[in-house]
Protein backbone atom coordinates (compact mmCIF):
# COMPACT_ATOMS: atom_id res chain seq x y z
CA UNK A 1 0.00 0.00 0.00
CA UNK A 2 1.25 3.34 -0.86
CA UNK A 3 2.29 5.54 2.04
CA UNK A 4 -1.06 7.83 3.23
CA UNK A 5 -0.21 11.82 3.40
CA UNK A 6 -2.69 13.22 6.04
CA UNK A 7 0.12 15.64 6.75
CA UNK A 8 -1.59 19.15 8.18
CA UNK A 9 -4.84 17.47 8.97
CA UNK A 10 -6.64 16.69 11.80
CA UNK A 11 -8.42 14.15 13.32
CA UNK A 12 -10.51 13.60 16.61
CA UNK A 13 -10.61 10.19 17.58
CA UNK A 14 -13.36 8.74 20.19
CA UNK A 15 -11.99 5.76 21.82
CA UNK A 16 -14.87 3.56 23.58
CA UNK A 17 -15.21 0.88 25.44
CA UNK A 18 -14.03 -2.61 24.34
CA UNK A 19 -12.01 -5.42 23.88
CA UNK A 20 -11.03 -3.82 20.40
CA UNK A 21 -10.08 -0.66 22.09
CA UNK A 22 -6.48 -2.03 22.40
CA UNK A 23 -6.29 -1.33 18.41
CA UNK A 24 -7.21 1.89 19.05
CA UNK A 25 -3.34 2.64 19.84
CA UNK A 26 -2.10 1.59 16.51
CA UNK A 27 -4.38 3.45 14.78
CA UNK A 28 -2.76 6.46 16.65
CA UNK A 29 0.18 5.34 15.71
CA UNK A 30 -0.43 5.08 12.30
CA UNK A 31 -2.16 8.75 11.95
CA UNK A 32 0.72 9.90 13.79
CA UNK A 33 2.97 8.09 10.68
CA UNK A 34 0.93 9.83 8.20
CA UNK A 35 0.99 13.23 9.75
CA UNK A 36 -1.78 13.49 11.03
CA UNK A 37 -2.59 15.16 14.23
CA UNK A 38 -4.77 13.19 16.54
CA UNK A 39 -6.56 14.74 19.68
CA UNK A 40 -8.35 11.36 21.52
CA UNK A 41 -11.09 11.38 23.69
CA UNK A 42 -11.41 8.37 25.94
CA UNK A 43 -15.55 7.17 26.88
CA UNK A 44 -15.20 5.77 30.51
CA UNK A 45 -15.77 2.16 29.08
CA UNK A 46 -12.88 2.74 26.61
CA UNK A 47 -10.93 3.49 29.63
CA UNK A 48 -11.58 0.16 30.88
CA UNK A 49 -9.37 -0.90 28.05
CA UNK A 50 -6.99 1.01 27.86
CA UNK A 51 -5.79 4.11 29.47
CA UNK A 52 -5.55 7.73 28.77
CA UNK A 53 -1.20 7.76 29.26
CA UNK A 54 -0.63 5.69 26.15
CA UNK A 55 -2.69 7.73 23.93
CA UNK A 56 -1.41 10.67 25.09
CA UNK A 57 2.02 9.48 24.67
CA UNK A 58 1.05 8.13 20.98
CA UNK A 59 -1.22 10.97 20.22
CA UNK A 60 1.21 13.37 21.61
CA UNK A 61 -1.36 15.32 22.74
CA UNK A 62 -3.94 15.65 25.50
CA UNK A 63 -6.55 12.92 26.13
CA UNK A 64 -10.24 14.44 27.07
CA UNK A 65 -11.96 12.41 29.04
CA UNK A 66 -14.75 14.52 31.25
CA UNK A 67 -17.40 16.57 30.25
CA UNK A 68 -17.51 18.77 33.23
CA UNK A 69 -13.57 18.84 33.93
CA UNK A 70 -12.14 22.11 34.38
CA UNK A 71 -8.58 21.70 33.20
CA UNK A 72 -10.29 19.98 30.03
CA UNK A 73 -12.14 22.87 29.60
CA UNK A 74 -9.54 25.60 29.88
CA UNK A 75 -7.15 23.47 27.69
CA UNK A 76 -10.07 23.09 25.08
CA UNK A 77 -14.02 24.00 25.50
CA UNK A 78 -15.69 20.84 24.22
CA UNK A 79 -17.69 22.64 21.64
CA UNK A 80 -14.22 23.68 20.06
CA UNK A 81 -13.21 20.73 20.10
CA UNK A 82 -15.78 19.44 18.33
CA UNK A 83 -15.35 21.73 15.30
CA UNK A 84 -11.41 22.25 15.40
CA UNK A 85 -11.16 19.26 13.51
CA UNK A 86 -11.09 18.08 9.98
CA UNK A 87 -12.76 15.09 10.77
CA UNK A 88 -14.39 12.90 13.95
CA UNK A 89 -13.49 8.91 14.01
CA UNK A 90 -14.98 6.64 16.74
CA UNK A 91 -12.77 3.75 16.91
CA UNK A 92 -14.41 1.08 18.18
CA UNK A 93 -17.82 2.40 18.32
CA UNK A 94 -19.70 0.44 21.06
CA UNK A 95 -23.47 -0.66 20.43
CA UNK A 96 -24.11 1.24 23.46
CA UNK A 97 -22.11 4.57 21.51
CA UNK A 98 -23.86 3.87 18.62
CA UNK A 99 -27.49 3.99 20.26
CA UNK A 100 -26.53 7.16 21.74
CA UNK A 101 -25.82 8.87 18.87
CA UNK A 102 -28.36 7.56 17.27
CA UNK A 103 -31.02 8.93 20.14
CA UNK A 104 -28.74 12.30 20.37
CA UNK A 105 -27.75 12.35 23.88
CA UNK A 106 -25.49 13.98 24.89
CA UNK A 107 -24.78 12.22 28.44
CA UNK A 108 -20.96 12.35 28.60
CA UNK A 109 -17.74 14.05 26.64
CA UNK A 110 -17.88 11.30 23.50
CA UNK A 111 -21.86 11.83 22.84
CA UNK A 112 -21.64 15.98 23.41
CA UNK A 113 -18.58 16.29 20.64
CA UNK A 114 -20.72 13.83 18.31
CA UNK A 115 -24.24 16.28 18.92
CA UNK A 116 -22.31 19.26 18.45
CA UNK A 117 -20.10 18.72 15.70
CA UNK A 118 -20.02 20.08 12.58
CA UNK A 119 -17.73 18.09 10.60
CA UNK A 120 -18.25 14.38 9.13
CA UNK A 121 -18.39 11.75 11.31
CA UNK A 122 -16.48 8.24 10.47
CA UNK A 123 -17.51 5.68 12.56
CA UNK A 124 -16.04 2.08 13.33
CA UNK A 125 -18.11 -0.08 15.48
CA UNK A 126 -17.05 -3.28 17.33
CA UNK A 127 -19.13 -5.50 19.12
CA UNK A 128 -20.11 -9.24 19.77
CA UNK A 129 -21.96 -10.62 16.44
CA UNK A 130 -25.84 -10.90 18.47
CA UNK A 131 -25.26 -7.39 19.67
CA UNK A 132 -24.10 -6.21 15.99
CA UNK A 133 -27.12 -8.16 13.88
CA UNK A 134 -29.82 -6.95 16.93
CA UNK A 135 -32.58 -5.22 15.16
CA UNK A 136 -31.99 -2.06 17.60
CA UNK A 137 -28.31 -1.83 16.20
CA UNK A 138 -29.38 -2.41 12.71
CA UNK A 139 -31.78 0.51 13.24
CA UNK A 140 -29.11 2.83 14.76
CA UNK A 141 -27.01 2.54 12.23
CA UNK A 142 -29.77 2.65 9.27
CA UNK A 143 -30.43 6.38 11.51
CA UNK A 144 -26.79 7.36 11.92
CA UNK A 145 -26.30 6.69 7.91
CA UNK A 146 -29.58 8.94 7.07
CA UNK A 147 -27.68 11.76 9.16
CA UNK A 148 -24.44 11.26 6.57
CA UNK A 149 -22.37 9.48 9.28
CA UNK A 150 -19.58 7.47 7.35
CA UNK A 151 -18.75 3.87 8.33
CA UNK A 152 -15.74 1.36 8.06
CA UNK A 153 -16.40 -2.36 8.65
CA UNK A 154 -17.44 -4.44 11.37
CA UNK A 155 -14.97 -7.17 9.67
CA UNK A 156 -16.33 -10.71 10.09
CA UNK A 157 -13.76 -13.40 11.98
CA UNK A 158 -13.41 -14.89 15.36
CA UNK A 159 -14.13 -12.60 18.78
CA UNK A 160 -12.45 -12.27 21.96
CA UNK A 161 -16.06 -14.20 23.27
CA UNK A 162 -15.41 -17.34 21.04
CA UNK A 163 -17.87 -16.72 18.57
CA UNK A 164 -17.82 -16.11 15.19
CA UNK A 165 -19.57 -13.48 13.20
CA UNK A 166 -19.58 -9.94 12.15
CA UNK A 167 -18.34 -7.37 14.97
CA UNK A 168 -15.17 -7.57 14.56
CA UNK A 169 -13.36 -4.06 14.69
CA UNK A 170 -11.84 -2.86 11.31
CA UNK A 171 -7.89 -3.45 11.51
CA UNK A 172 -6.08 0.04 11.83
CA UNK A 173 -4.95 0.41 8.66
CA UNK A 174 -8.10 -0.32 6.78
CA UNK A 175 -9.34 2.59 9.33
CA UNK A 176 -6.54 4.64 8.25
CA UNK A 177 -7.79 4.33 4.33
CA UNK A 178 -11.13 5.14 4.88
CA UNK A 179 -10.29 8.33 7.30
CA UNK A 180 -7.53 9.13 4.07
CA UNK A 181 -10.35 8.38 1.87
CA UNK A 182 -12.41 10.99 3.55
CA UNK A 183 -10.02 13.88 4.12
CA UNK A 184 -9.21 13.60 0.17
CA UNK A 185 -13.17 13.90 -0.77
CA UNK A 186 -13.01 17.20 -3.10
CA UNK A 187 -13.43 20.38 -0.87
CA UNK A 188 -16.52 22.54 -1.69
CA UNK A 189 -14.56 25.93 -2.67
CA UNK A 190 -12.12 23.48 -4.78
CA UNK A 191 -11.44 26.08 -8.22
CA UNK A 192 -12.94 28.55 -6.80
CA UNK A 193 -10.74 32.45 -6.08
CA UNK A 194 -11.50 34.32 -2.77
CA UNK A 195 -10.06 37.91 -2.62
CA UNK A 196 -9.66 38.86 1.49
CA UNK A 197 -8.81 41.94 2.68
CA UNK A 198 -7.19 42.45 6.17
CA UNK A 199 -5.44 45.08 8.77
CA UNK A 200 -5.27 48.84 8.84
CA UNK A 201 -3.82 51.07 6.20
CA UNK A 202 -1.16 53.31 6.99
CA UNK A 203 -1.46 56.39 5.46
CA UNK A 204 1.41 58.63 5.70
CA UNK A 205 1.85 61.78 6.41
CA UNK A 206 6.05 61.88 6.05
CA UNK A 207 8.26 59.28 5.43
CA UNK A 208 8.21 58.45 9.53
CA UNK A 209 4.94 59.19 10.13
CA UNK A 210 1.51 57.64 9.62
CA UNK A 211 -2.25 57.47 10.22
CA UNK A 212 -2.93 54.52 11.34
CA UNK A 213 -6.21 52.12 13.07
CA UNK A 214 -6.37 49.58 15.58
CA UNK A 215 -7.35 46.81 13.29
CA UNK A 216 -5.67 43.67 14.48
CA UNK A 217 -6.21 41.41 10.94
CA UNK A 218 -7.09 38.46 13.33
CA UNK A 219 -10.64 37.97 11.45
CA UNK A 220 -9.78 38.93 8.06
CA UNK A 221 -6.54 36.74 8.23
CA UNK A 222 -9.08 34.00 9.73
CA UNK A 223 -11.01 34.25 7.48
CA UNK A 224 -8.95 33.65 4.50
CA UNK A 225 -7.25 30.90 6.37
CA UNK A 226 -11.09 29.01 6.54
CA UNK A 227 -11.57 29.84 3.10
CA UNK A 228 -8.20 27.95 2.23
CA UNK A 229 -9.56 25.29 4.41
CA UNK A 230 -12.51 24.45 2.25
CA UNK A 231 -10.49 24.20 -0.62
CA UNK A 232 -10.37 27.96 -2.45
CA UNK A 233 -7.39 29.37 -3.78
CA UNK A 234 -7.26 32.47 -1.80
CA UNK A 235 -5.45 35.92 -2.56
CA UNK A 236 -5.39 37.69 1.06
CA UNK A 237 -4.27 41.35 0.29
CA UNK A 238 -3.15 42.89 4.29
CA UNK A 239 -2.57 46.09 5.84
CA UNK A 240 0.58 46.00 8.28
CA UNK A 241 -0.11 43.39 10.80
CA UNK A 242 1.78 41.00 13.25
CA UNK A 243 -0.61 38.09 13.25
CA UNK A 244 1.18 35.55 11.02
CA UNK A 245 0.54 34.72 7.09
CA UNK A 246 -2.25 32.14 6.67
CA UNK A 247 -0.69 28.96 5.27
CA UNK A 248 -1.34 28.24 1.82
CA UNK A 249 -2.01 31.21 1.32
CA UNK A 250 -1.21 34.07 -1.68
CA UNK A 251 -0.29 37.27 0.70
CA UNK A 252 0.06 40.81 -0.63
CA UNK A 253 1.55 43.00 1.37
CA UNK A 254 0.52 46.81 1.20
CA UNK A 255 0.52 50.06 3.35
CA UNK A 256 -1.76 52.35 2.29
CA UNK A 257 -5.74 52.27 0.96
CA UNK A 258 -4.16 52.82 -3.01
CA UNK A 259 -1.79 50.09 -2.42
CA UNK A 260 -4.57 47.79 -1.36
CA UNK A 261 -7.13 48.89 -4.14
CA UNK A 262 -4.08 48.09 -6.62
CA UNK A 263 -3.64 45.02 -5.48
CA UNK A 264 -7.05 43.67 -5.16
CA UNK A 265 -8.08 44.78 -8.89
CA UNK A 266 -4.32 42.69 -9.95
CA UNK A 267 -5.84 39.64 -8.35
CA UNK A 268 -8.91 39.83 -10.34
CA UNK A 269 -11.08 38.08 -11.09
CA UNK A 270 -12.67 36.13 -7.72
CA UNK A 271 -15.40 34.35 -7.45
CA UNK A 272 -16.08 35.42 -3.48
CA UNK A 273 -14.23 38.96 -2.31
CA UNK A 274 -14.32 39.76 1.80
CA UNK A 275 -13.65 42.93 2.54
CA UNK A 276 -12.51 42.64 6.45
CA UNK A 277 -10.03 45.16 6.39
CA UNK A 278 -10.49 48.45 8.38
CA UNK A 279 -9.38 50.87 5.55
CA UNK A 280 -8.48 54.55 6.04
CA UNK A 281 -10.96 56.53 4.96
CA UNK A 282 -8.54 59.87 4.40
CA UNK A 283 -4.73 60.22 3.57
CA UNK A 284 -3.22 62.97 3.59
CA UNK A 285 -3.03 65.33 0.70
CA UNK A 286 0.66 65.75 -0.12
CA UNK A 287 2.07 63.44 2.20
CA UNK A 288 5.58 65.43 2.96
CA UNK A 289 8.82 63.63 0.84
CA UNK A 290 11.01 64.45 3.99
CA UNK A 291 10.72 63.78 7.51
CA UNK A 292 8.85 67.37 8.96
CA UNK A 293 10.34 69.39 11.43
CA UNK A 294 9.30 71.21 14.53
CA UNK A 295 10.95 74.77 14.59
CA UNK A 296 11.12 76.65 17.38
CA UNK A 297 8.07 78.66 18.51
CA UNK A 298 6.32 77.70 15.16
CA UNK A 299 2.63 76.73 14.58
CA UNK A 300 1.88 72.81 14.54
CA UNK A 301 1.73 71.60 10.78
CA UNK A 302 -1.84 71.33 9.55
CA UNK A 303 -2.72 67.94 7.91
CA UNK A 304 -4.95 68.22 5.21
CA UNK A 305 -7.00 65.21 3.97
CA UNK A 306 -7.94 63.56 0.67
CA UNK A 307 -10.70 60.56 0.37
CA UNK A 308 -9.66 57.56 0.10
CA UNK A 309 -10.81 55.58 -2.88
CA UNK A 310 -14.00 52.63 -1.46
CA UNK A 311 -11.92 49.37 -2.23
CA UNK A 312 -15.67 47.90 -1.69
CA UNK A 313 -17.81 49.62 -3.83
CA UNK A 314 -15.60 50.01 -5.65
CA UNK A 315 -14.92 46.24 -6.89
CA UNK A 316 -18.55 45.42 -6.00
CA UNK A 317 -20.25 47.95 -8.52
CA UNK A 318 -21.97 45.87 -11.14
CA UNK A 319 -19.62 44.90 -13.63
CA UNK A 320 -18.01 41.96 -15.84
CA UNK A 321 -15.10 41.41 -13.24
CA UNK A 322 -17.46 42.04 -10.08
CA UNK A 323 -17.08 38.43 -7.85
CA UNK A 324 -20.58 36.43 -7.49
CA UNK A 325 -20.21 36.90 -3.83
CA UNK A 326 -19.32 40.16 -1.94
CA UNK A 327 -19.13 40.20 1.54
CA UNK A 328 -18.36 43.84 3.49
CA UNK A 329 -17.95 44.44 7.36
CA UNK A 330 -19.30 47.46 8.91
CA UNK A 331 -17.31 48.59 11.81
CA UNK A 332 -20.04 50.88 13.99
CA UNK A 333 -20.20 52.21 17.46
CA UNK A 334 -23.62 53.06 17.26
CA UNK A 335 -26.85 52.36 15.52
CA UNK A 336 -25.17 49.00 14.03
CA UNK A 337 -28.19 47.59 12.34
CA UNK A 338 -29.04 50.67 10.16
CA UNK A 339 -25.71 51.57 9.35
CA UNK A 340 -25.01 48.16 7.92
CA UNK A 341 -28.15 47.39 6.42
CA UNK A 342 -27.43 50.75 4.84
CA UNK A 343 -23.77 50.24 4.08
CA UNK A 344 -24.66 46.59 2.12
CA UNK A 345 -27.48 49.22 -0.24
CA UNK A 346 -24.74 51.95 -0.74
CA UNK A 347 -22.13 49.72 -1.51
CA UNK A 348 -23.79 47.31 -3.49
CA UNK A 349 -21.92 44.47 -1.44
CA UNK A 350 -24.18 41.23 -0.98
CA UNK A 351 -23.52 40.72 2.84
CA UNK A 352 -22.70 42.69 5.47
CA UNK A 353 -20.77 41.42 8.36
CA UNK A 354 -21.50 44.14 11.52
CA UNK A 355 -19.92 44.61 14.69
CA UNK A 356 -19.66 46.96 17.40
CA UNK A 357 -16.21 48.00 17.90
CA UNK A 358 -16.77 49.99 20.52
CA UNK A 359 -13.67 49.48 23.01
CA UNK A 360 -16.10 48.24 25.80
CA UNK A 361 -17.05 44.70 23.48
CA UNK A 362 -12.98 44.44 23.10
CA UNK A 363 -13.97 43.15 19.56
CA UNK A 364 -11.23 45.62 17.51
CA UNK A 365 -7.75 43.96 18.15
CA UNK A 366 -9.10 41.67 20.88
CA UNK A 367 -10.00 37.70 20.12
CA UNK A 368 -13.67 37.81 19.74
CA UNK A 369 -16.38 38.79 17.80
CA UNK A 370 -19.68 39.07 17.87
CA UNK A 371 -21.05 39.69 14.30
CA UNK A 372 -24.70 40.23 12.73
CA UNK A 373 -25.06 39.34 9.65
CA UNK A 374 -26.97 41.19 7.08
CA UNK A 375 -28.32 39.68 3.70
CA UNK A 376 -30.77 40.56 1.27
CA UNK A 377 -33.49 38.46 3.01
CA UNK A 378 -32.76 40.26 6.97
CA UNK A 379 -30.15 39.97 9.64
CA UNK A 380 -28.86 37.39 12.05
CA UNK A 381 -27.39 37.97 14.95
CA UNK A 382 -24.56 35.36 15.66
CA UNK A 383 -23.51 34.54 19.31
CA UNK A 384 -19.90 36.03 20.50
CA UNK A 385 -17.66 33.22 19.13
CA UNK A 386 -14.10 33.13 18.94
CA UNK A 387 -12.65 35.08 16.00
CA UNK A 388 -11.64 31.84 14.16
CA UNK A 389 -15.01 30.17 14.94
CA UNK A 390 -16.54 33.31 12.59
CA UNK A 391 -14.65 32.68 10.29
CA UNK A 392 -15.23 28.99 9.91
CA UNK A 393 -18.69 29.27 10.20
CA UNK A 394 -18.73 32.42 7.90
CA UNK A 395 -17.06 30.06 5.27
CA UNK A 396 -19.08 27.97 5.63
CA UNK A 397 -21.91 29.61 4.76
CA UNK A 398 -20.10 31.12 1.53
CA UNK A 399 -19.59 27.93 0.36
CA UNK A 400 -22.94 26.93 0.61
CA UNK A 401 -24.01 30.21 -1.19
CA UNK A 402 -21.49 29.77 -3.88
CA UNK A 403 -21.72 26.49 -4.32
N1 LIG B 1 -13.91 49.81 2.89
C1 LIG B 1 -13.14 49.78 1.75
N2 LIG B 1 -12.46 50.90 1.34
C2 LIG B 1 -12.56 52.03 2.05
C3 LIG B 1 -13.35 52.07 3.23
C4 LIG B 1 -14.01 50.93 3.63
O1 LIG B 1 -13.05 48.74 1.10
N3 LIG B 1 -11.90 53.09 1.66
C5 LIG B 1 -14.66 48.62 3.27
C6 LIG B 1 -14.19 47.94 4.53
O2 LIG B 1 -13.21 46.97 4.27
C7 LIG B 1 -15.49 47.34 5.04
C8 LIG B 1 -16.56 48.30 4.59
O3 LIG B 1 -15.98 49.01 3.51
O4 LIG B 1 -15.75 46.11 4.40
C9 LIG B 1 -17.05 49.26 5.62
O5 LIG B 1 -16.02 50.01 6.14
P1 LIG B 1 -16.28 51.10 7.30
O6 LIG B 1 -15.02 51.85 7.53
O7 LIG B 1 -16.89 50.46 8.49
O8 LIG B 1 -17.37 52.00 6.68
P2 LIG B 1 -17.27 53.31 5.86
O9 LIG B 1 -17.87 53.06 4.53
O10 LIG B 1 -15.90 53.85 5.89
O11 LIG B 1 -18.28 54.24 6.61
P3 LIG B 1 -18.09 55.05 7.99
O12 LIG B 1 -16.64 55.38 8.12
O13 LIG B 1 -18.96 56.20 7.76
O14 LIG B 1 -18.59 54.13 9.04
Amino acid sequence: MAPVNLAGRRVLLIVSGGIAAFKALELVRLLRKSGCDVTCVLTKGGAQFVTPLSLQALSENHVYQDLFSLTDESAMGHIQLSRSADLVVVAPASANLLARMAAGLADDLAATLLLATDKRVLVAPAMNVRMWSHPATMANMATLAARGVSFVGPDVGAMACNEFGAGRLSEPPAILAAIAALLSAPKPLAGKHALVTSGPTHEPIDPVRYIANRSSGRQGHAIAAALAALGARVTLVSGPVTVSDPAGVKVVNIETAAQMLAACQAALPADIAVFAAAVADWRVTGAAGQKMKKTPGGAPPVLDLTPNPDILATLAAAGPQRPALVVGFAAETHELRRHAEDKRRRKNADWIVANDVNPATGIMGGSENEIHLVTAAGIEDWPRLAKDEVATRLAARIAQAVT
